[in-house]
């Protein structure tokens, strides 16, 4: 059967589906219903033995976003400094820039309108699990965390991939009751898009990262 899907629709939403930290409309709040929306597409993904054993945790009381946003700065700003100086150091300006829009990220996060945390039931007890069991747990939420963003893209939302939050997840599951139990796997701020239009980013071309038949080089 021939594909019903337009593969240069689809790519081009696959390909431009950026980070997006300075471009976000912190003044316009987000419809509850365009995020069930994005939650909807993002319960189509693929769970272990079809588990479905996902949350998604949406923030937009502004006091639990500022609260949020404290922990996220006393996680991120240190590191991301020390992470840009860095990658400025060897020249590395493409990781250097994301730095400098993480950092910026951290500055707004309280006032960004929304914070979605996609959390999965289970827990990995320190070091004591299987590579196939992490891979499970975290397999059956990380694909739907990106559709949503997917999807968000689609209806002219931003967002942006971030964890660092998880080095205060304690400290976050207590401002949102989240038990104890449950895994928190990202943060990702949402807010209506302000730019004008997205380009892929730069890769290497894909033959350096695949591998034919068995690891080669
Ligand atoms: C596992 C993971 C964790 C990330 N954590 C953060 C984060 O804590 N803060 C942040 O601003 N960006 C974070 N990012 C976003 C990356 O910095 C971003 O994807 C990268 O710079 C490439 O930019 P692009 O997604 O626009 O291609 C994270 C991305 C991934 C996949």
């Amino acid at each position: 059967m021939a594909s019903d899907i337009d593969p240069a629709a689809a790519d081009r939403l696959l390909t431009t589906t950026r980070a997006v930290r300075r471009r976000l409309d912190l003044e316009r709040p987000v419809d509850r219903s365009l995020l069930l929306e994005c939650i909807g597409v993002a319960q189509q993904a693929p769970t272990a033995g079809n588990g479905q054993t996902w949350s998604f945790v949406v923030v937009t009381d502004a006091r639990k976003r500022a609260r949020i946003a404290e922990l996220y700065r006393a996680a991120a700003t240190t590191l991301f400094e020390a992470a840009r100086a860095r990658a400025r150091e060897t020249g590395d300006e493409q990781t250097a820039k994301a730095y400098d829009g993480a950092l910026h990220l951290a500055g707004v996060l309280d006032r960004v309108p929304v914070h979605v945390l996609p959390c999965i039931r289970g827990r990995i007890p320190d070091g004591s699990w299987s590579n196939a069991a992490a891979a499970g747990m975290y397999g059956s939420i990380l694909p739907a965390a990106w559709s949503f963003m997917l999807a968000a893209r689609a209806r002219g939302l931003g967002t942006a991939w971030t964890s660092i939050h998880l080095l205060k997840e304690r400290e976050v599951a207590e401002v949102l009751g989240i038990p104890e139990g449950v895994t928190q796997t990202a943060l990702i701020p949402v807010a209506h898009y302000t730019g004008e239009g997205f380009s892929p980013a730069a890769r290497p071309p894909a033959e350096t990262v695949t591998h034919w038949d068995g690891w080669s080089g």
